[in-house]
């Protein structure tokens, strides 16, 4: 159905399946961040892996984010496209195709790459000779993640000095994400762990700053260790994505950030006195980490215990009695691969659908 139909719609009329994000909730998410951040004196490039939504980028750009963060290059042709003026593409990108397609976008945005290795750094380079463009490139180091990343100082200094060395490659600093720090339920084991990652990556860029390499911007971070990177002065910038949704993984580490992502579903079955049956599956919320929650439910009430592909079952107890055809909304375990599963999403406030977002990086 078109999507303006939606628009001044009671959200409980939606039909559901339906993602819901509530914009006060989420503006408030964003203005906690922006006020933090300039307490500190840091600056936000927010993931945009976790809405996939240009509407959302661009409120981000207003609320003062330096450009925004992509993990793929579909993400970023989407928000290029979408007049976003600066993204990050926050993955290695060594393939000739994406190469080409990430190096297009510098006609028209700022873009900024991530490389640790010096052979993908010639490839780069000449293809942003090729095109006539100046590509921004950032050295990723290996923070603790065990994934892509330089693994030793010297490792970096040579990507560095490599990139320095092309012509068509702009060096502007370091990149290190500490995504396996995110989750940690203990706020001391967090903030011990995530100080002694964003410390390797701090150093790392006084040591190539003193050699004489441009390192004007030093990024990393997530929702998890936002104010845990941000406490090191030499950190410019924070990348974190999911805190202006929030989801059920990052519920439970008390961040000053509210659920304002919920799926919304109808009960279509009530088979037995203690079980209800809702209608959404793993087609509509991400049965990633762990089962999604009911909102406003007491844990131990309405425990989901199969999600299949459309139906989510659930074991009911404690006096909570959910009617066939009433609604109610899911909190995801993931809000970033939940997002993923849907065109659009509706944009409330007060309950009223105020205007219905299409998700256009979806699958990109
Ligand atoms: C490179 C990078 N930076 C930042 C983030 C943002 O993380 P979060 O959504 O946990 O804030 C991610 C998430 O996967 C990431 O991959």
């Amino acid at each position: 159905m078109n999507n303006t139909y939606f628009v001044g719609m009671p959200v409980s009329a939606l039909p559901t399946p339906a993602l819901v994000v509530d914009i006060e909730i989420m503006t408030r998410n964003m203005e906690t961040m922006t006020n933090y951040l300039a307490k500190v004196n840091t600056k936000l490039r927010p993931h945009a892996k976790t809405h996939k939504t240009p509407a959302i980028g661009h409120l981000q750009m207003r609320a003062g984010a330096v450009g925004l963060c992509c993990a793929t290059v579909g993400e970023a042709e989407v928000m290029v496209y979408a007049g976003i003026p600066e993204v990050m593409i926050a993955n290695e990108i060594v393939d000739p195709v994406s190469l080409r397609r990430s190096v297009n976008l510098a006609r028209q945005a700022r873009v900024l790459m991530i490389v640790d290795d010096c052979e993908n750094v010639k490839n780069l380079a000449a293809v942003a000779r090729q095109y006539g463009v100046v590509v921004d490139v950032l050295a990723d180091l290996d923070v603790g993640q065990g994934r892509c990343g330089c693994r030793s100082l010297e490792q970096l200094e040579q990507v560095a000095r490599e990139v320095v060395n092309q012509k068509g490659l702009n060096l502007r600093g370091v990149f290190g994400y500490e995504g396996h720090l995110q989750f940690l339920p203990d706020r001391e084991e967090r903030s011990r762990k995530g100080r002694e990652a964003t410390g390797l990556l701090v150093r790392a860029a006084k040591e190539l700053a003193g050699l004489g390499l441009n390192m004007e911007i030093v990024s990393g971070a997530g929702t998890g260790t936002y104010d845990i990177a941000a406490e090191f002065a030499e950190m410019t910038e924070i990348q974190a994505g999911s805190y202006i949704f929030m989801d059920g993984t990052y519920q439970k580490l008390g961040l000053p950030f509210q659920q304002s992502l919920t799926v919304m579903s109808t009960v279509v079955s009530r088979p037995k006195e203690d079980l209800a049956v809702f209608d959404v599956g793993i087609k509509g919320i991400s049965p990633e980490r762990f089962h999604p929650s009911l909102q406003g439910v007491a844990s131990g009430c309405a425990d989901v215990k199969s999600l299949s592909e459309e139906h989510a079952v659930a074991n009911i107890a404690g006096g909570f009695d959910p009617k066939p055809g009433e609604r109610y909304h899911f909190v995801p375990s993931h809000c970033c691969s939940t997002v993923n599963l849907y065109d659009r999403m509706f944009a409330c406030r007060n309950g009223i659908v105020e205007a219905v977002w299409p998700i256009a990086a979806r699958r990109a």
